[in-house]
């Protein structure tokens, strides 16, 4: 089974993913940034990686997203909030919209990812009432995010694509 493995990551957060998972694959696998990430043709799965930008899939991965065509996908991100929110799941399901039709989502994971400080910064400037406004429970969410992806997410994304492989691996070869 070919395996293609692209990422779109600005601070390295899901490109620490993207290593986790390329770990499950070993040699058979390709990872890319998706800025020199080759198109899916010739590979039978193609896990694509995107860091949450304003409720959906960053600009780069949505592209890369759109472009696939008869892939099985499978899709990994990561965000500020936490990942058993209903703002991760919708995320992930506002990027598994930009999939065509003729592709097949095999499967997804997505973990918290530390906020850029500067943001953190721009956030704390922003007045009360302000959606991005810092109050406690906001602080305590960057103050957790700060922590990830650690070594819990990684295992956890590393279980998430073995169980990808093996429901492949039994209908590709
Ligand atoms: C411009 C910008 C927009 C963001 N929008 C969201 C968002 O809508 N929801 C969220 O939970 N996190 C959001 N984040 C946080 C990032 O998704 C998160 O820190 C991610 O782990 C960054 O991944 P990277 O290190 O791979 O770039 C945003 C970050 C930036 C810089």
């Amino acid at each position: 089974m070919k395996t293609l493995i692209v990422y779109s990551s600005l601070t390295g957060n899901t490109r620490q993913v993207a290593e986790a998972v390329h770990e499950v694959f070993g040699l058979a696998a390709d990872l890319f940034p998706v800025e020199q990430a080759p198109t899916g043709e010739g590979y039978d799965l193609v896990a694509v990686g995107f860091w949450v930008d304003r409720g959906t899939a960053d600009k780069k991965a949505q592209e890369y997203l759109a472009g696939l065509r008869n892939k099985q996908v499978a899709l990994f991100a990561t965000l500020g909030a936490y990942p058993d929110s209903e703002h991760a799941a919708q995320s992930m399901n506002n990027a598994a919209a930009l999939l065509d039709e003729s592709n097949q989502l095999t499967g997804t994971f997505i973990c918290q990812g530390k906020v850029d400080p500067r943001l953190i910064e721009q956030f704390k400037k922003l007045p009360e009432g302000h959606p991005h406004g810092l109050n406690a429970e906001r602080l305590a969410r960057h103050q957790e995010a700060a922590k990830h992806p650690d070594s819990v997410d990684l295992a956890k994304a590393k279980a998430v694509f073995s169980e990808i492989k093996g429901k492949l691996q039994g209908i590709t070869v």
